[in-house]
Formats: structure tokens, sequence, C-alpha cells
């Protein structure tokens, strides 16, 4: 099959989240089986900083972006790290060539529509440039949600890609790029098309509803979260659309590539280690951190880590309250936090790492390499979400033996399985559940979790090793996309499978 992924964040060229794990490693691990992958996406001022070369290519072309106005892009060129995977950039500077993805301190960028309009007709025009005759388009998240829709609303506009299955994978049903009806104009189709079978949502244009109404196929990043998405709860008002047309969303989890994400081998920690010498390992990751952010230095206390985006879905508001107790009864624990995000959450968060600088370490931004280290220094792993998709941190925290507290929601709930009498008896506990959505829930949780680390040493070690041990690479995903694809492909042929 020749497949072309449309995304926004593809690791190592543009990152904000979880998106750019995934599409910077499905690509190359589909093509390991023997497939054509490729990636399109826009050229972010951050794709020049990948260590990857980027060439400029000879392409350039015309996208009309309304009835005046037609907007210039030229494609660039590199490949993944691996694979042998062409990425293609859609180059348009006013659009592409800014510090942020998708915006700014102040927020989101006022002209998201128009850019994100102008990557998905420019995408389809890259296609036909490119020359290859596509089997399947895999789109992902709202950015690239009109694709399925122009190819399904105008198929005579865009013919060379009219007989291609389409994609569309939800990586966060909350992020939906919802604009008003006037935005619509940047497709540069006429109103007639504006129906609300495919682009129209409650009187406003909405990119992801447009994709998942159009698209062949529809999946999201775990089973878990597959099924969630269907009620009222957790649809973000669009359950219904997935209930018309489409009896079911795959949920395939995602991944982990273990050339990026595997202390045996991680260029980015001071110390490597794997199974056999874990608590030597991590106890010398502890110190380098504690070093790193001038904590206490102790071999014992018990690290607890956090990497995420500073965003309401990632639990903050149990995360706060929760280390403000730590800290203020200065209870025998140290934290270790990386993020950015919310500014409110960024001035809490400082206001603690100032006033309580030996047991809490805080660094705001966005650093790869740091988040390596947390994951190697950590005893446990936060992530409380309140709605997670997948999430990957705490597939990196099982790997890296740092033990995930986390939420029962979405690929939490499917990756991580809850320490009690039966799972420690049978060997399948790797980490702890808040059995409470709130900050008493997490406390308890890290209470059970510490109570077990220092008295049932032996136990402890179980649950670290059966994290370390399990299997998260790409393999076991990467088929069943393979397999999505061939019955996406099926279905369009009209052979049925
Ligand atoms: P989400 O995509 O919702 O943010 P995931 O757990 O799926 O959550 O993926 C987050 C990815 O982004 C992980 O690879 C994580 O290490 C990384 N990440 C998040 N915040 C930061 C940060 N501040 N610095 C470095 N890496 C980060
Ligand atoms: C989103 C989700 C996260 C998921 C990631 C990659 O950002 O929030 O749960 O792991 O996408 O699919």
């Amino acid at each position: 099959l020749n497949i072309v992924y449309l995304t926004t964040e593809a690791v190592p060229f543009a990152k904000t989240g979880g998106l750019a794990d995934v599409c910077g490693t499905l690509p190359w691990k589909v093509a390991e089986l023997g497939h054509r992958a490729a990636v399109i996406m826009p050229a972010f001022r951050s794709i020049h900083s990948s260590g990857i070369e980027v060439e400029t290519t000879d392409v350039s072309f015309a996208v009309p972006m309304s009835d005046r106005k037609l907007v210039g892009a030229r494609l660039l060129k590199s490949t993944l790290p691996y694979g042998d995977v062409p990425v293609w950039f859609i180059d348009q500077p006013q659009y592409f060539d800014r510090d942020g993805l998708y915006g700014d301190r102040s927020g989101d960028y006022a002209d998201n529509a128009e850019r994100f309009t102008f990557f998905c007709r420019a995408a389809l025009t890259a296609i036909a440039r490119i020359g290859w005759a596509v089997d399947v388009l895999h789109c992902n998240d709202w950015q690239t949600g009109l694709i399925p829709a122009l190819i399904k609303s105008a198929p005579n506009v865009f013919p060379w890609v009219r007989n291609a299955a389409t994609v569309m994978t939800i990586h966060n049903m909350a992020y939906q790029g919802q604009f008003p009806a006037s935005a619509f104009s940047w497709t540069g189709l006429d109103w007639s098309y504006f129906r609300h079978e495919s682009f129209e949502f409650y009187g406003n244009l909405n990119f992801l509803k447009a994709g998942l109404a159009t698209a062949d196929q529809i999946t999201t990043v775990s089973p878990r979260y597959a099924q969630e998405i269907q009620t009222p709860q957790h649809g973000c008002g669009l359950d219904g659309v997935l209930g018309s047309g489409h009896d079911h969303v795959t949920g395939i989890t995602n991944g982990i590539d273990p050339t990026i994400w595997d202390p045996a081998n991680d260029s980015k920690i001071e110390h490597p280690y794997d199974t056999t010498d874990w608590q030597s390992g991590k106890t010398a990751n502890k110190v380098s951190i504690q070093r790193r952010f001038d904590l206490k230095l102790s071999r014992e206390v018990p690290l607890i880590g956090l990497v995420g985006r500073l965003a309401e879905q990632k639990g903050w508001d149990l995360i706060l309250p929760v280390l403000r107790w730590h800290l203020e009864q200065g209870r025998p624990t140290q934290w270790v936090v990386l993020g950015s995000g919310d500014p409110r959450v960024e001035f809490e968060l400082s206001s603690l790492a100032k006033e309580f600088g030996d047991q809490f370490g805080l660094h705001v931004g966005f650093d790869e390499a740091l988040a390596h280290q947390i994951e190697a220094a950590s005893d446990l792993f936060l992530m409380p979400s309140h709605y997670e998709p997948c999430g990957l941190n705490q597939l990196y925290s099982l790997r890296y033996g740092a033990v995930p507290v986390v939420t029962e929601t979405g690929g939490l709930a499917d990756t991580v399985v809850d320490c009690n009498e039966e799972t420690l008896a049978d060997r399948t506990a790797t980490g702890f559940y808040l059995h409470e959505v709130s900050p008493v829930g997490l406390d308890d949780a890290i209470g059970r979790a510490l109570q077990l680390r220092y008295h049932d040493p032996k136990k402890w070690e179980q649950i670290v090793l059966t994290g370390m041990n399990q299997d998260w690479s790409w393999r076991k995903s990467a088929c069943q996309y393979v397999e999505l694809y061939d019955r996406a492909v099926s279905l369009k042929q009209g052979l049925g499978k």
C-alpha cells in the first residue's frame, strides 16, 4: 500500500505533544511491514533545528484560498530518521515560519482557520505534484480534518485522490478546530458545499467534525477512549457524529519508539540501566536530578515525577493541592515537574518551587532531554488526567521503572493495571489508580504506592519489573493499522471483506 500521513507534528521536526511521537514513528513502522509511507506536514520554523537536513525542492504551486486570493507554497523535503520515509513540508513562511505551531503566550493564532485550511488544500495539491498513487490518506487531528471533507465534497477538484481511502485519527476529541462559518470561505469552495453532512456544525465550521463525518474510517488511540467518545460525557459534542454513518470507531493503542525510549540505550540520561540493575541505575539518575535542581541529596527519598502540558486535561487541579500538602507538611517526598502551558498553573508551580526549593524542582518549558531524565530518576510518575486518549508518558514510565499513578480513563486504563491483592498475586500489577478523582484520591493513590515501596520492597520490585518487561513497541499497533488500511481500501474499491 502507498500511505500518506497528514499531520502538523512529527518527531524530530515539530512537537508539542504525543501526536509528534506517533507521527514520527508509525510511518516507518508501517514501512517496515513492507508498505510505502510518506509524511506531509507544515514547514514550521522548528523543522530546521531537528538535526536532519531539510532540502529545498523546485516544486511550487499556488493554492486558491478564496475567490480572490491565491497563496503560493513550495515543497521542502527530508526523511524520518528511520525507514527511509520521505517527509514533505509545505513551506509558506507567512503561515508557518513562526515560533509556535498553533499559538503563542497570548493564545491561539487568530488566523488558524486560514493557516490549516491552507495546509489541507496545499497537502492535496502536493500529492499531485509528488506523483504518488495514494491508496490511503491518514489524517491526524483537527488540523487535517478538512482533507477527507474536501475530497468527498469536491472530488472533481482533487481527482488524483478521489479513489484513495481516508482515515481520520482522533488524538484528542476536545480540540476540534471550530470557527465562525465565515472561515469556510478560505476553502475556496462554493458556499453550497457548506453542509451539515460535512463542514458545518451548528452554524460553525468545525474541522474535526468535517473529517469525522466524511472519512472512510475513524480511529482513535486506545480502545477505551474509542468507547468513551461515543458517549455524551466524553464525546465533546461530537458523539452524535461518530454514531451516524459509522457503527464504530477503531481504538488502536499507541506504541513507543524503542530507539528513543530505552533506559538501557538512552544517550539523554546520565546512567543507563536495565532490569538487572534498575535500582542502582535509577538511584544514580535520581542523584543527578537532585544535583541539577539543587534538591536535598538523598538516595532514599521517593522522587515523584511529572512531565506534560500544563492543561486542564492533565489534572493539575488535583496535582497542585497534593503537591502543596506534601511540601507544606514536609512529607518525605521530592517532586520534579517539567511542563509548559497554562500561565496560572505555571505561576502556582513557580511560587511553590521558590518557597520549597530543596524539595521541589521545576522546569517551565519544553525540554526533551529532561523529560527522559525525569522518567529515569522518578520512583513514581503522576498522570491523574481527567481524560486521556492514549497517553505516552505512562508507557515511557513503565519502561523506565517509574511506577505510574493514573486515573482509570482512556489509554491510561488500557495500559496500566492497578495494584491490588489480586493483581499482585497474578503478577499483572504495574501501577496505581486513583480510586476517587479528587486531590484526596490522588494523595491516597500516592500513599498506597509509597506504603508498598517502603514496607514490601520485593512486591515493589515485582511491579517495577512487570512494567519494565512489557512490550509497548509499535509493532502490534502498526499491524492493526495495516489491517485497517486494507479494510478501508477494500471497502473503497467496493469489494468488501
Ligand atoms: P499529550 O499528547 O496529551 O500531551 P502524551 O503523554 O501522549 O500527552 O505525550 C506527551 C509527549 O510530549 C511525551 O513524549 C512527553 O514526554 C512530551 N512532553 C510533554 N511536555 C513536555 C515538556 N514540557 N518537555 C518535553 N517533553 C514534553
Ligand atoms: C493526544 C492525547 C494523548 C495521546 C496523543 C498521541 O495529545 O492527549 O493522550 O497519547 O495525542 O496520540
